[in-house]
């Protein structure tokens, strides 16, 4: 606890204010002021008395050896109480805020442009897939980074079930909207319902995966329960939790940083060491757990699977 605290003085003012000043400003500039932090609207909001318990009952899924890194995995209490679920909240300590989460029954919607839409459990669909575990880095924009073994099953299978026509060229995905359950969802100004998008190729591309846990376990309500997305050649806000319907699509869709900040957080987001973010350099990255700094790699290191989406797109913002 301790420690925590002093790494928090430590990470919060050195590496990642940013987002959270962002956060604020724009939450106060958009016009929330003081009645409306003092109506309710607060940051970091408390519990719900009663809340459903975490989740974490154990997920047996065979290691996948294609997808190991050689940094240090994370530790799982870092993973576990170190998060970004601005639904419930802007700092990184949402986890009581988050057990409100009510993660059971999930359904999930299947839509748009595909010969098979359907609507399904989430336990369900997990009779549909066989489960493996991929340990990945993830690099959050703010410049830190964790090492995570997730367990899930590869996005490509849930796109292969839908079955997309042919001018669906975006799969969007969107989370829950419950305003009741995500104190912050309250706030007007923000466009929920947190929304991401993948080009088709992106989604069905190896390494795009669907997680429902992490460390042997069920996904933490924190992390993103009872779904969620792991696309690990972007910054992390495009691996979105908590994940309801998946939409095909003709047309581009636009997620919920690039519709806040335009010109900070773009559609593609892909992680490049040589593009500074507006107001901070992404060229190294604090590891979460150690809090060494070491340098960030291209596509977060994974250049190798991904490089080739972007062949001939040249005059797209794909960094950011
Ligand atoms: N998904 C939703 N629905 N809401 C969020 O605020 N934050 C994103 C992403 N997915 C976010 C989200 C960001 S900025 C990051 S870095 C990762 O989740 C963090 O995932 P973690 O808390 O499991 O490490």
């Amino acid at each position: 606890m301790k420690f925590r605290e002093r790494r928090w003085g430590i990470s919060e003012s050195q590496v990642t204010p940013e987002r959270l000043l962002l956060s604020r400003r724009e939450f106060l500039g958009r016009g929330v002021g003081a009645a409306g932090l003092a109506a309710g609207i607060g940051l970091g909001a408390g519990p719900a008395i009663g809340a459903q318990a975490s989740g974490g009952a154990a997920l047996a899924a065979e290691p996948n050896p294609r997808f190991r890194v050689t940094d240090p995995r994370t530790p799982e209490a870092e993973f576990t109480s170190y998060n970004n679920f601005y639904e419930f909240g802007f700092t990184k300590d949402i986890v009581r805020a988050a057990a409100r989460l009510k993660t059971s029954p999930w359904r999930i919607v299947v839509d748009g442009a595909c010969d098979h839409p359907f609507e399904i459990d989430v336990d369900d669909l997990l009779k549909k897939v066989a489960l493996e575990e991929r340990i990945c880095r993830l690099r959050c924009v703010e410049a830190w980074s964790m090492v995570v073994p997730w367990v899930g099953f590869p996005l490509a299978e849930l796109v292969k079930m839908a079955s997309p026509k042919s001018d669906a060229a975006y799969l969007r995905m969107e989370t829950f909207l419950d305003p009741k359950m995500a104190t912050m969802q309250s706030a007007p100004q923000y466009p929920w319902p947190y929304v991401e998008g993948l080009t088709i190729a992106e989604a069905t591309n190896e390494l795009a995966f669907l997680a429902v846990g992490a460390y042997g376990r069920t996904l933490e309500k924190q992390n993103g329960a009872p779904i969620r997305l792991v696309v690990p050649w972007k910054y992390g806000f495009k691996s979105a939790k908590s994940i309801t319907r998946f939409t095909f699509t003709a047309k581009r869709p636009v997620t919920f940083w690039q519709e806040l900040g335009p010109s900070e957080y773009g559609f593609w987001a892909n992680v490049n060491p040589e593009v500074a973010h507006r107001r901070w350099s992404q060229a190294r990255e604090r590891r979460v757990g150690d809090d060494e700094r070491v340098p960030t790699l291209m596509y977060n290191g994974y250049a190798e699977e991904v490089a080739g989406l972007y062949a001939g797109l040249g005059k797209e913002k794909l960094f950011m």
